[in-house]
């Protein structure tokens, strides 16, 4: 068993596992807990403290796991109950903790609810469950107000009988009601299930959902009501005050099982609003998505860093960085892609886990790998049939790992198709091809967190800015980590200090332009 360190999660580095895309133990092309189990060595060797593994109950797939239609049970496409148990037992032995994602927000429409609820008439209990209304307009043929789905279209669906229903996402992913009591002691019941069998935490999906306002009134107008974005006050899908009380009722479960945690997907940008998030009594972290949002920009970058202290000053939390994830283009790509966008993918990494605080890699931040352009008939996202084709979804995110070998699937799957096609040309980006390079991508990952296992100088929660030449970063960890990070277009001097890691060379005593050194002040 890991130690038995109660608040082991606040500097700990999280592994996020997108189970479709990590590994496949059975030869199906999608990624499974028998990959996962099997290529433990490899998260060991990296030195991460603890997984994130995404939604691997029974799903009909419509959003890939995130419609979920039994929370405690195990996609057969991915396993069953004792290949989970077997996973954790392993991680467990190795010393590494595992979370498990959980989706209180909605269902799939395939959930034993729903079908009641459809099959039941307009006002009975079944559908309370949910959230039915009456149409507007002249035959209730209006939905029952403007809100948009975050993936196109309205967030409200028709049935026969006239009745619409809200999904704030796909239509088979209908919106629970949180008002009704059965909703809430569901999630529980889900909770305990995971936690009983040993799990160490959960990233709870779309935390800042769940409750609705009374009403549900129609919403401020917007250009961009899209995936994930924060859309402020006038957005009243999301972030409703309600949700604190879910937070409170998920806590109190969490609080039976000492050293479990909870970290919340929680898309509210205004400092104040997030901090709500981290009351004593709610999540232990929430991510910030901060910088993954901002641009490749010495301003923006420390104005994120800012705001994401900011926000977990005054509360019990400490930061909780996240630099790419499965909803969003990965940051080598959104850097500018190629050598360049490498380059500074690997003086972000080095910035990333230089902060204090807890950090999340997305499985392929540690081989550099890029967004994938896909062809059309290639694209599962449901965001692409939703916008009507105008947007293409998260797929080029969400390409399997290559582990080894020359071609396609590179040691992912026995076989060669794999449920998003695999490119030519990633035979460099293997881990096995990285393993033995020193000046790898993967190298600088396992260098870096070692150090952080190991090092003084990455300890201390306090954070103080140097000055830096323009267009560069500089900064102290109060363990006496120095990491300064050249944004600028010009080499700029080494600053004095034992080198502990620098993102490239740095021999000549300059640091290059888009490149970060850790040193020991
Ligand atoms: C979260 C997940 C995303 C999913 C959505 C709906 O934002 O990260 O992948 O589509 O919730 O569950």
């Amino acid at each position: 068993m890991p130690s038995t360190d109660l608040d082991w999660w606040r500097d700990a580095v999280f592994y996020q596992v997108y189970i479709r895309s990590f590994a496949d133990g059975n030869g199906d092309g999608v990624g499974d807990l028998a990959g996962i189990r099997a290529r433990l060595p490899h998260l060991i060797d990296l030195g991460v403290d603890a997984l994130w593994i995404t939604p691997f109950y029974p799903s009909p797939m419509a959003d890939h796991g995130y419609d979920v239609a039994d929370p405690r049970d195990v996609e057969p496409t991915f396993g069953d109950l004792a290949a989970f148990d077997a996973l954790l037992a392993d991680a467990h032995a190795a010393g590494l903790r595992v979370t498990v994602d959980l989706v209180p927000n909605h269902t799939s429409h395939a959930h034993e609810w729903f079908e009641a609820a459809l099959a039941a008439a307009p006002g009975s209990p079944e559908r309370a469950r949910y959230l039915f209304r009456d149409g507007r307009g002249s035959d209730g043929a209006e939905p029952p107000n403007n809100w948009p789905s975050v993936f196109g279209g309205p967030a409200w669906t028709r049935v026969p009988d006239g009745q619409w229903y809200l999904h704030l996402f796909a239509p088979e992913q209908p919106d629970l009601d949180f008002t009704h009591p059965e909703v809430l002691a569901d999630l529980e019941e889900t909770m305990r299930f995971w936690l009983d069998r040993g799990v160490d935490g959960f990233r709870i999906d779309v935390a800042h959902g769940m409750a609705k306002p009374s009403g549900l009134p129609d919403m401020l107008p917007m250009e961009d009501t899209g995936l994930l974005a924060d859309h402020g006050p006038g957005d009243h899908r999301f972030d409703d005050d309600g949700v604190h009380e879910v937070h409170r009722r998920i806590r109190r479960v969490l609080d039976e099982y000492p050293g479990r945690m909870a970290v919340g997907e929680v898309w509210v940008s205004d400092d104040d609003r997030l901090a709500q998030y981290l009351r004593p009594d709610e999540l232990q972290l929430a991510f910030n998505f901060k910088l993954l949002t901002a641009e490749w920009d010495a301003e923006d970058l420390r104005t994120a860093i800012e705001h994401s202290l900011a926000t977990v000053e005054g509360t019990p939390a400490p930061a909780c960085w996240v630099l790419s994830n499965h909803d969003r283009p990965r940051h080598v790509t959104r850097y500018g892609d190629g050598i360049v966008g490498t380059r500074r993918a690997r003086a972000a990494a080095l910035l990333q886990l230089a902060l204090p605080g807890v950090a999340y890699v997305y499985n392929g931040d540690e081989l550099g790998l890029p967004d994938v352009d896909l062809p059309d008939e290639a694209l599962q996202d449901p965001i692409w049939e939703r916008s009507g084709r105008t947007e293409r979804g998260r797929d080029a995110c969400r390409i399997p790992v290559p582990w080894s070998g020359d071609e396609p699937s590179y040691g992912f799957s026995s076989r060669r198709d794999t449920w998003l096609p695999m490119p030519e040309g990633w035979d460099r980006l293997t881990v096995a091809a990285q393993a033995d390079d020193d000046a790898s991508m993967l190298s600088l990952y396992r260098r870096a967190l070692e150090l952080r296992r190991t090092s003084s100088a990455l300890r201390g929660d306090g954070l103080e800015w140097l000055p830096a030449p323009a267009g560069c970063l500089a900064f102290r960890r109060s363990g006496g980590l120095v990491c300064l990070v050249n944004l600028s277009a010009d080499d700029v001097p080494l600053p004095e200090g034992e080198l502990l890691l620098a993102s490239t060379d740095v021999s000549d005593g300059v640091l290059p332009v888009d490149a970060a050194v850790w040193l020991r002040a």
